[in-house]
């Protein structure tokens, strides 16, 4: 056991077996590998209790057992209660399911404000209320750096504001957003928020209590995870929400948000997650901690760390390149997370991520579903952009290769 400061990637990387093929493996935002603790989670649950739960056998009881700590352990890893979160198929369903929920609760002529830089996922669906009478109002980035001012909120609130939804960090510009200064503001003036931290989940220490949101949602996918995703809603705010289950499922308020039967073996297997982090934190730190959220904390500690080791060279490279527009703040640390989205003058993006793929470098371009964002930004949607995303367990050499590989077409 060491007590070091710093990631050690070797015993990192030896986690995920998706790291062995060759690749410099720059998508991160569109998905990140998975430690063996998750593969081996769900393996386990197929093999071993893939029975129904919460019936009356020993084998139910187990399945029923790896369900519960896979959600208590999902609850406390964002310093929330159990029954405050809900574990559905998709990030963007959730929203869509959860504005259902909400619906009932306006009034027409009342108010919810959407952003142009979020992913359509927590978009689209508020948007579509005003088919219904609600007023939507846009929160509109700078439309040079993708950037929201929070002080453009304050001409947009109102006395029937009822929710203002944006992400913690959007998944093309990567400048973080004050999400505790954001909902201070919105809910001083009497609204809700929903907040998208899909983009901000692989990097940084979630804490539901500490920013007061009153949603919050994110991928695990993007959470060295499988393809299932979290919802978080205060317990008055679920409680008060119109029931999407089935009827007898009225007062029961972790499933009245969760139509249709769950992804058992998925959600098994978000245990092999904080159990990878557990790992992290028992190989770098000798003293012992009680809290599970505050041993997660240290260790999202080490990988911004890392991430900061890895961003540094990367902007400074991308700096030097009079042909290259990086959208978002340039300084790396708690403002800017590791998601770097660019256009290069005379290329198209797709030529860029082939080129690359040619050194077996993965990365990517679009618009990544933040259609508006990349339109605020003055960019065509259909070329869209070039985004290289890094995550704590990519290397020095990794980001080297990448820069000559770019330098080759930049
Ligand atoms: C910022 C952000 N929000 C939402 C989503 C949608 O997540 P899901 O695929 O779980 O619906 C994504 C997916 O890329 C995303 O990057």
């Amino acid at each position: 056991m060491t007590d070091t400061a710093t990631l050690d990637l070797d015993f990192v990387r030896r986690q995920f077996p998706n790291l062995g093929n060759g690749w410099a493996y720059f998508e991160n935002a569109g998905g990140s590998y998975l430690p063996q603790t998750v593969i081996k989670r769900m393996t386990d649950f197929m093999s071993e209790s893939q029975v129904q739960p919460a019936a009356l056998n020993p084998l139910s009881a187990l399945s029923t057992e790896r369900l519960d700590t896979a959600r208590r352990l999902m609850a406390r890893m964002i310093n929330a209660e159990t029954d405050e979160i809900v574990v559905g198929p998709s990030t963007t369903l959730n929203v869509y399911v959860l504005a259902q929920a909400l619906r009932p609760l306006f009034r027409p002529g009342d108010e919810i404000i959407v952003t142009n830089q979020d992913h359509e996922a927590n978009s689209g669906a508020w948007r579509r209320l005003a088919e219904f009478g609600i007023e939507v109002r846009e929160w509109r980035i700078d439309p040079a750096s993708g950037e929201l001012d929070p002080a453009d909120l304050d001409g947009l609130l109102s006395e029937r504001t009822r929710l203002v939804c944006f992400p913690q960090v959007s998944n093309i510009v990567g400048s973080v957003n004050p999400v505790a200064e954001i909902t201070a503001k919105a809910q001083a003036a009497g609204a809700m928020v929903c907040v998208d931290a899909v983009a901000y989940a692989a990097h940084r220490l979630m804490d539901v209590k500490a920013l007061d949101v009153d949603f919050y949602l994110f991928s695990l996918y993007k959470l060295y995870g499988p393809h299932v995703a979290l919802l978080y809603g205060k317990r008055e705010r679920i409680q008060e929400a119109a029931n999407q289950n089935h009827f007898f499922h009225e007062d029961n308020i972790s499933a009245k948000l969760n139509p249709g039967g769950l992804n058992y073996e998925a959600v098994a297997s978000l245990s092999g997650i904080v159990e990878y982090f557990e790992a992290v934190y028992q190989h770098h730190f000798a003293q012992p901690e009680n809290d599970l959220h505050a041993r997660l904390g240290r260790v999202f500690g080490l990988f911004a760390e890392q991430e900061q080791r890895l961003s540094e060279p990367f902007l400074a490279y991308l700096a030097d390149q009079p042909g290259v527009r990086l959208i978002g703040g340039g300084t790396p640390g708690d403002r800017r997370l590791p998601t770097f989205s660019f256009v290069v003058e005379g290329r198209r993006p797709a030529e860029v991520v082939e080129a690359l793929g040619g050194e077996r470098i993965a990365i990517n371009h679009g618009h990544f579903y933040a259609h508006r964002c990349v339109e605020g930004l003055g960019i065509d949607p259909e070329d869209g952009l070039v985004r290289v995303s890094m995550v704590h367990y990519n290397t020095g050499h990794e980001v080297d290769r990448l820069i000559r590989a770019l330098d080759a077409v930049v």
